[in-house]
């Protein structure tokens, strides 16, 4: 059944558990993330983001989740816009029956320029005031997403500032938070807490606390009834690096997030934790090494299935690390 972020995110708060939201722009992503959730009895937080709409077409997108809905009706789904850059595409997507929506009202409509507060205010309590109407959910967003360690936004198209970031913008401001809270009443809200947007976060293997988990406990602590969210959450896992990398991918050293340390964030308050990247480059391992050992096949739906299998491990992984399985058959 669809439900709304704030039904599913009061549940997981209530039993301390957190929820990946998965990115989806193709039926194999939405077949993995489907299946994985029915072996594990998770609910789903599904997001397609304005490229996701570009690349499907917005009726292909609705009715892919439709789709999963009507395959799984056991499993609570919500349809969640990931990083809309105004209240008009919020609206849009609100129509198409999204169950909630991203106001990110951190950069402006570009999506690549730093906004000012008050805009950010503005814009989110527009969107609110629309979206809870309607019975959809809001997630804001506080603060510049970036690696603490490079200072970098991180590469993803539209969803990142440009250009190096002070130490001060990396982090969000619990006081601030606490202030936008009150102003725009957003259901949830995307925090900078150390994480980016993509493939290349950090250099070198983290150590320690790469996020800033303090900062994380702060902020929950100062609005505890909103939703933390954690954008940049993929871990990209160095065995598929290896695999794009045997079979003729050159991709350069990089790291995310360790799964232990979104972990440590969900113990603090962290409730959905975006991954997209991840699950790209499963699917791109998956083919790069099945187009490598089945040099005569043309069959799509052969790389395909196989690319399907390797989101759906991740998948599992990720619903089992989070405490997200069993909850689906008790909302
Ligand atoms: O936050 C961004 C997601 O990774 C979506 O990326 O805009 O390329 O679809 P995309
Ligand atoms: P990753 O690039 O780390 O997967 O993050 C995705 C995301 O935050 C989507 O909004
Ligand atoms: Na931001
Ligand atoms: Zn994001």
């Amino acid at each position: 059944a669809l439900i709304s972020l704030r039904q599913l995110l009061d549940h997981a708060a209530e039993n301390r558990y957190g929820v990946p939201a998965f990115n989806v722009n193709n039926l194999e992503q939405m077949r993995a993330i489907m299946e994985a959730a029915d072996e594990t009895d998770s609910p789903v937080i599904v997001q397609a983001s304005a490229g996701a709409r570009k690349y499907a077409g917005a009726p292909f997108l609705r009715h892919l989740i439709l789709a999963a809905i009507e395959e799984f009706p056991h499993i609570p789904v919500v349809m969640h816009q990931d990083h809309g850059t105004s209240p008009a595409i919020c609206q849009r997507s609100i129509q198409l029956g999204f169950s909630s929506v991203m106001m990110d009202g951190s950069l402006k409509e570009d999506g690549k320029t730093p906004s000012s507060y008050e805009y950010n205010v503005e814009v989110t309590r527009r969107t609110v005031e629309m979206a809870h109407a309607c019975g959809v959910s809001v997630e804001g967003e506080l603060g510049c997403l970036g690696s603490l360690e490079t200072g970098e936004a991180g590469e993803e198209d539209g969803v990142g500032a440009a250009g190096k970031l002070s130490q001060d913008q990396l982090l969000t401001d619990p006081d601030e938070a606490a202030e936008f809270v009150q102003a725009t009443h957003v259901d949830a809200l995307a925090i900078a807490c150390g994480t980016s947007h993509g493939a290349y976060k950090f250099t070198r293997p983290p150590t320690g606390d790469i996020l800033a988990i303090d900062r994380i406990r702060e902020i929950h602590k100062r609005i505890p009834n909103t939703h933390l969210v954690m954008h940049g959450s993929s871990s990209v896992p160095q065995d598929w690096l290896k695999v794009i990398n045997d079979n003729g991918g050159e991709i350069p050293e990089t790291y995310g997030v360790p799964v232990e340390q979104i972990q440590e964030g969900i113990r603090h308050g962290v409730r959905k934790v975006n991954i997209d990247t991840d699950l790209r480059l499963a699917s791109t391992g998956a083919i790069r090494r099945f187009m490598q050992e089945n040099k005569s096949e043309f069959d799509p739906r052969k790389y395909l299935t196989v690319a399907t299998r390797a989101m759906k491990d991740i998948c599992l992984q990720r619903y089992q690390a989070f405490e997200t399985a069993g909850n689906a058959s008790k909302i």
